[in-house]
């Protein structure tokens, strides 16, 4: 039988940005030729960061325009709102009891976060919680994911042992997958492109002049202060990025010429232009078409939701038969 594979894409801005594109999407839809897939558009995770309510559902509809856009089949793939499937939430309660909180709070994730917003709230803190009812009330086997992201695989492969011990044999525990693009480094010379961090990153909605614009403010290897100094690739996010959209032997010239000082910061990122919007430009073009039809859109989405709930409903009601949760009034 095919590996059933769960991933997802947080709706916290008006399109996905190319990190989370090279980083998990185009790994996702790699996937989706020989495996069973469930993709997600997981709003019930962006509302553990402040946000706008009345934004929330075009934003909604947005990051699942990017997830077709950029190629994935309706027919291969079944793409859902996860809120669509409320059944998320009550196997992540029931998932909790047997979590102690100190494993939940040590998360880099929730740490950088808290750090970064001054937010605590108990949904943040139960993020993984929720991701891992995602990925185990479909007991999916593998989840393609950027790398920031395989601590909380670690987690929901913990959750699923800690389960199957207490209450019998119920999940698999699920592999995560990176590819090469693991981290796609942002813009601001920090670390990994961000939907928080502002400058640092590049959406697939960006038109060619702003894509333009955001290169030339990158910040490149921090000892160029001039076209003469001679510079060092490695040190260079701009040239990380290359090598996920520029030819090789393009790259190794541009790595030359930075070291010995003869290729300015600009011609390079002029370069990365051009390769990147040449790129984009057949991902944008099917963006437009859809985003012309948002009724297509939503009916994708409906139909995921028709097709994957019962498989949610099924998981969750054999948990809660183990956990002795029979109900008086139950039918179903
Ligand atoms: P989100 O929306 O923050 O990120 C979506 C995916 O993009 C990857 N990613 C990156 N990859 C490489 N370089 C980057 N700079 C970069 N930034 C983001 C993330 O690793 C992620 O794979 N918690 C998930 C959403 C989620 C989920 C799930 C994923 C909820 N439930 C169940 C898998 C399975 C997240 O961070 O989304």
């Amino acid at each position: 039988m095919a590996q059933r594979v769960f991933s997802g894409v947080q709706p916290t801005a008006d399109s996905i940005h190319i990190g989370n594109y090279l980083g998990a999407v185009k790994g996702m839809l790699r996937l989706q030729e020989e495996c069973e897939c469930i993709y997600s558009v997981v709003d019930y995770h962006a509302i553990t960061v402040p946000y706008e309510p009345a934004r929330l559902p075009g934003r909604v509809l947005s990051v699942a325009t990017d997830y077709l856009a950029a190629g994935l089949d309706p027919n291969k793939s079944a793409l859902m709102v996860q809120s669509d499937v409320p059944e998320h939430v009550e196997l992540a309660w029931l998932l909790g009891v047997a979590v102690p909180v100190a494993k939940l709070r040590q998360l880099p994730t929730y740490k950088d976060k808290r750090a970064r917003t001054g937010n605590t709230n108990v949904g943040l803190l139960c993020y993984p919680l929720l991701m891992a009812a995602d990925i185990l009330i479909y007991k999916a086997e593998l989840v393609p994911v950027g790398r920031d992201q395989l601590p909380h695989i670690e987690i929901t492969r913990e959750i699923a042992r800690l389960f199957n011990n207490t209450f019998g044999e119920t999940f698999p525990e699920p592999q995560g997958r990176v590819n090469a693009a693991a981290v796609v480094p942002g813009l601001d010379g920090g670390g990994a492109m961000s939907k928080s961090v502002p400058g640092s990153f590049i959406a697939l909605s960006d038109p060619p002049e702003e894509i333009r614009q955001k290169l030339s403010r990158a910040v490149t290897d921090p000892a160029r202060q001039r076209r003469r100094d001679p510079g060092e690739p490695a040190r260079c996010n701009i040239y990380t990025i290359h090598g996920f959209y520029t030819p090789e032997a393009t790259c190794q010239a541009l790595a030359q010429g930075c070291r010995a000082g003869e290729i300015g910061c600009l011609e390079c990122k002029r370069t990365l232009a051009d390769e990147m919007i040449a790129d984009l430009a057949p991902l944008q073009a099917r963006r437009a078409e859809l985003l012309a039809h948002p009724d297509t859109v939503r009916d994708v989405l409906r139909e995921g939701a028709r097709r994957v709930r019962p498989l949610a409903q099924v998981t969750v009601a054999e948990v809660r038969a183990k956990m002795g949760l029979v109900g008086v009034a139950r039918t179903t």
